[in-house]
């Protein structure tokens, strides 16, 4: 069995879907793991760490798409690179199913058994092959070392001999893996720290990592938790009481980190451009959800915006900013993955249909859109 790993090609994506660790643990699983040249530097891993570890180097995609039976990719592929994949091979990759219709459609045409890897269950089994929760940890943290870069001032308290710094006030809204996350680094660096979130079983998460909850108090107990564990959409009351919770909040903090999604939705706005105009000169937002529409109303993807002396961060890609942990743990998750569908003796691939994982994952079969994300509403 072949699999291919060929070089991301879309715009701020640097990392990759194997590395040597995981190319080691493939070819030991019987599989010819190709990697496309360069597909690891960004990444910080060579074609040589690459070809230490065995996989064969392919001069560029089409030498590396050719024959393989599994594809590894971070983001979906492009027009010319579905047509390089093989007719009925398994493509193995993040691919934004409901923004990228016509990708999938395109590689059912192709017959590509396409699994998208931000669709897996979250159940204990496949935890170590959920792409979400890795990817996000580090966006998490990697969200709270950029605001730092931005804040002209120090997180921790300090005491020298020159006078007295206060500890920066550190605001996380949305408590989940990443905001989670952006709590246990801005701690770490000694700020003080609150957080919201619309689930109220993260008050306990949040307080376990020494910060402080800020939640809207309502009158019938509503709660913001599907039977998935997500958030849901909020009521227009709820929405009243929260913004002026964090209107009343925000005036008193130095960084915001905006960690908010509702799966399949907008982002829910958090914070508008009074709030905004409401921060002291010198505060930092960022926004994590940028890309999914922002929690902020005033971030811009892939911008920082300054509004009267307050910056509000809106990197493109999070993940891809700390390329070198992301790929790590994204190919581990690929690899946890595929290593129960290869038949230990044949070396092949043996797919269970029945399976909840697949279910949870396959777009496609046999030339068909399958998963009921696409095929339903
Ligand atoms: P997510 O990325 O979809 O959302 C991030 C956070 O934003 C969530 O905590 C959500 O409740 C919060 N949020 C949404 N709307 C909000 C609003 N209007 N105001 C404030 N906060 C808002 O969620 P993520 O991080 O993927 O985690 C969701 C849940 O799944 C969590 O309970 C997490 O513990 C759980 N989980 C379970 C796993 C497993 O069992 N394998 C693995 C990872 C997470």
């Amino acid at each position: 069995m072949k699999i291919a790993i060929p070089k991301e090609r879309r715009e701020h994506e640097k990392r990759v879907a194997a590395t040597p660790d995981t190319v080691k643990k493939l070819v030991a699983l019987g599989a010819t793991v190709i990697v496309e040249s360069g597909a690891g530097v960004s990444a910080a891993i060579s074609d040589v760490a690459f070809k230490d570890a065995g996989a064969e180097i392919a001069s560029d995609a089409a030498s590396a798409l050719k024959d393989a039976d599994v594809v590894f990719k971070v983001q979906g592929p492009m027009d010319d690179e579905i047509a390089l994949i093989k007719e009925g091979a398994m493509l193995v990759s993040t691919l934004a199913p409901t923004q990228s219709r016509d990708m999938i459609k395109a590689l059912a045409e192709r017959k590509v058994l396409a699994c998208a890897m931000e669709l897996m269950p979250r159940i204990t089994r496949a935890q170590s092959m959920d792409v979400l929760s890795s990817q996000s940890n580090l966006a998490g943290y990697k969200s709270v070392l950029d605001a730092t870069d931005e804040f002209g001032r120090a997180m921790p308290m300090m005491m020298t001999a020159a006078g007295t710094l206060a500890p920066a006030r550190v605001f996380v809204l949305g408590a989940g893996v990443a905001g989670l996350q952006a709590i246990a680094t801005a701690r770490r660096l000694g700020a003080i720290v609150s957080a919201t979130d619309v689930r109220s079983v993260a008050k306990e998460q949040v307080e376990s990592l020494g910060a402080t909850f800020v939640m809207v108090e309502t009158d019938d107990a509503e709660d913001g938790e599907t039977a998935a564990g997500y958030a849901k959409e909020m009521s227009d009351d709820y929405k009243e009481k929260q913004a002026r919770l964090v209107r009343e909040h925000l005036a008193k903090q130095d960084i915001a980190i905006c960690t908010a999604l509702i799966p399949g939705r907008a982002a829910p706005t958090l914070i508008d451009d009074d709030m905004v105009k409401s921060m002291k000169q010198g505060s930092v937002i960022v926004d994590l959800a940028v890309e999914a529409g922002g929690n902020c109303t005033m971030s811009k993807p892939g911008e920082v915006v300054d509004v009267d002396g307050v910056k509000i961060v809106g990197h493109h890609n999070w993940p891809s900013r700390i390329a070198v942990d992301a790929s790590f743990l994204y190919a581990k998750n690929l690899l946890n993955f595929i290593t129960p569908l290869i038949d230990a003796e044949s070396g092949d691939l043996n797919i269970d249909w029945e399976d909840e994982i697949i279910q949870g994952v396959a777009l496609t079969r046999d030339g068909e859109i399958v998963h009921p994300l696409l095929t339903e509403g």
